[in-house]
Formats: C-alpha cells, sequence, structure tokens
C-alpha cells in the first residue's frame, strides 16, 4: 500500500514501540521518514532495524529541548522540503505511586516530557505545514487521557493534558488546512507496559498483567503494530474529515 506516498512525517518518541513501529508502516507506506530521539545509540538502533534509505533521517532532540526540537523540524524541511505529517508521541510512564508519595521533581518530569513535549513538537511544525497549506497532526495521549487509575497520577493528569492540547489545537488550525487528532492506545505490550507492570506489582508483574488483562473486554494487550495501523490512517488523506478526535485503541478497555 502507498496511502503515505510523498508525505513526509516526523515521529517523536521514534525508538520506542510505537514510534518505531509507525515509522516502519510509514515507510512501507511510501512517505519520507524523519526519527527523533533523545538517544543518539538508540536512533542508531532503530536504523539499523528499519534499514538505509534515501526516506529514512534522524535527529537527536529530547523532546523538552526547544532548540533541539526546532533543529529537528528545520532539518526535516531541509532535507524533505516539508512537513505533512507530525507524530508526537515521545512520552513516559513516570512513577507510579500514590499521591501523597510523589516527589515534584518526578511529577514535573512526566508533565513536561508528555505535554510539553507534544506542545514543543506542534508549535514547531504548524509553521511548515501552513506553508504547504495543510497537514495532520497525531498526538499519543492514552486510555490515561480519557479514565483514571489509582496510583498513576503524573500520567493520568499529563495524558489528560494532551487531550486539551490536541482539542485546542484542532480548532485553532482547522483553517489552515492541519488537522489534529489524539491516539488513545490501551496498554500495549511494549517496555512502557512491562515497567507500569514492575512498578505496581515488583515481585510478580505477570499477576499483574492477569489483572490489566481482565479489565480488557478483548482479554489481551494491544500490539505497537496495531497502533501505527491507526496512526497511518489518520496521517493519511483517508481520514480527511476528521480533526480533534480521539481515537480509543484500547480492546475495550474504556468501554464498560
Ligand atoms: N505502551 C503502552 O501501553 C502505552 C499505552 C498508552 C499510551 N502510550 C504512549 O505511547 C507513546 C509511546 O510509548 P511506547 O508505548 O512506544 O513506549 P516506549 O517504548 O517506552 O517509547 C517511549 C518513547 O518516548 C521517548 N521519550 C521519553 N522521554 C523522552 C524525552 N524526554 N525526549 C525524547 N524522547 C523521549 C523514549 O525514548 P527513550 O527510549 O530514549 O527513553 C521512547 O522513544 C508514549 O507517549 C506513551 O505514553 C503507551
Amino acid at each position: 500500500m502507498t496511502r503515505l506516498k510523498g508525505k513526509t512525517a516526523i515521529i517523536t518518541g521514534a525508538t520506542g514501540g510505537i514510534g518505531e513501529a509507525t515509522a516502519k508502516l510509514f515507510l512501507e507506506q511510501g512517505a519520507n521518514v524523519m526519527l527523533v530521539g533523545r538517544s543518539l545509540d538508540k536512533l542508531q538502533g532503530s536504523l539499523e532495524r528499519l534499514g538505509a534509505s534515501a526516506s529514512l533521517s534522524h535527529c537527536v532532540a529530547d523532546a523538552v529541548d526547544e532548540t533541539a526540537t526546532a533543529a529537528a523540524v528545520a532539518a526535516t524541511v531541509k532535507l524533505f522540503g516539508g512537513i505533512d505529517i507530525l507524530f508526537a508521541n515521545a512520552g513516559l510512564e513516570g512513577i507510579m505511586s500514590p499521591i501523597e508519595s510523589i516527589r515534584m521533581e518526578d511529577f514535573e518530569t512526566v508533565l513536561r516530557t508528555n505535554v510539553l513535549g507534544v506542545w514543543l513538537a506542534m508549535k514547531h511544525c504548524v509553521e511548515p505545514m501552513k506553508k504547504q497549506g495543510g497537514g495532520s497532526i497525531i498526538a499519543t495521549a492514552s486510555v490515561a487521557g480519557m479514565v483514571g487509575f489509582g496510583n498513576g497520577a503524573p500520567y493520568i493528569a499529563s495524558k489528560h493534558a494532551v487531550i486539551g492540547l490536541m482539542k485546542t489545537a484542532a480548532l485553532e488550525l482547522a483553517p489552515a488546512g492541519i488537522r489534529v487528532n489524539a491516539i488513545a492506545p490501551g496498554p500495549i505490550d511494549n517496555r512502557m507496559i512491562r515497567s507500569i507492570e514492575t512498578q505496581f506489582v515488583p515481585e510478580d508483574p505477570d499477576a499483574m498483567r492477569a489483572v490489566m488483562f481482565s479489565k480488557i473486554a478483548m482479554g489481551r494487550y494491544g500490539t505497537n503494530e496495531e497502533v501505527a495501523d491507526l496512526v497511518s490512517f489518520l496521517a493519511s488523506n483517508q481520514s480527511s474529515y476528521c480533526t480533534g478526535g480521539i481515537f480509543a485503541i484500547d480492546g475495550g478497555y474504556t468501554t464498560a
């Protein structure tokens, strides 16, 4: 399938499970892809797995470093001639702990990365997208942006904020032809969910997995590839009437 042929995408959190799977699918679908990550080592690992090509490049930028983020956007425009798609996906789960025991700096790290990081990527992609008459921005929220759960205050607050940011951007940017949507994955089978399992039940993370499965109508975690398919739809012209939407991909987790 070549539904992204001729489009250029910038992906943050590209070295993670969802980001790299999305980069792989975007490349298969004909897009140029700029991988953005904060670790050069991890970026090099992703590049090796994805395979060198003229359609693929990378930039090192911490999600909360505005200068580096602006430079990554500028490098993308210089190399590929513009930006059609932003997948603002970098994020971290942070500490899972009761409200009264969370340290200020731990809460701040999650908010800065998950909220300011998404905003900064959006901020610097707006102008190039406007210049070429439109684009598609997809922000990674979570089911944690739609419902709460105990011991997850920083993550829950940050992902609710991503939804608010997405809604504001969708309203502001619709006249410029820029669509803005959020994805809300449920538990996805990768590093992040393993960290969450381990934080909740350090002595038996598999037991936590069983509890999670029992809360999901489909009785399993999602895969990075399933999320990538949704992101590709939102990135493509096939979602041309979608903006301001929260697209759950959670096996029915938020349905009950
Ligand atoms: N996995 C799930 O169950 C799940 C569910 C709902 C939503 N999500 C969301 O999906 C997104 C992608 O996560 P994932 O599931 O693919 O987990 P992951 O494998 O842990 O990927 C997270 C990515 O974000 C990057 N990142 C974290 N902090 C950063 C920073 N300060 N600057 C730049 N990059 C940073 C990580 O880079 P490093 O590797 O260098 O740390 C990594 O590339 C996140 O926003 C997450 O909240 C995940």
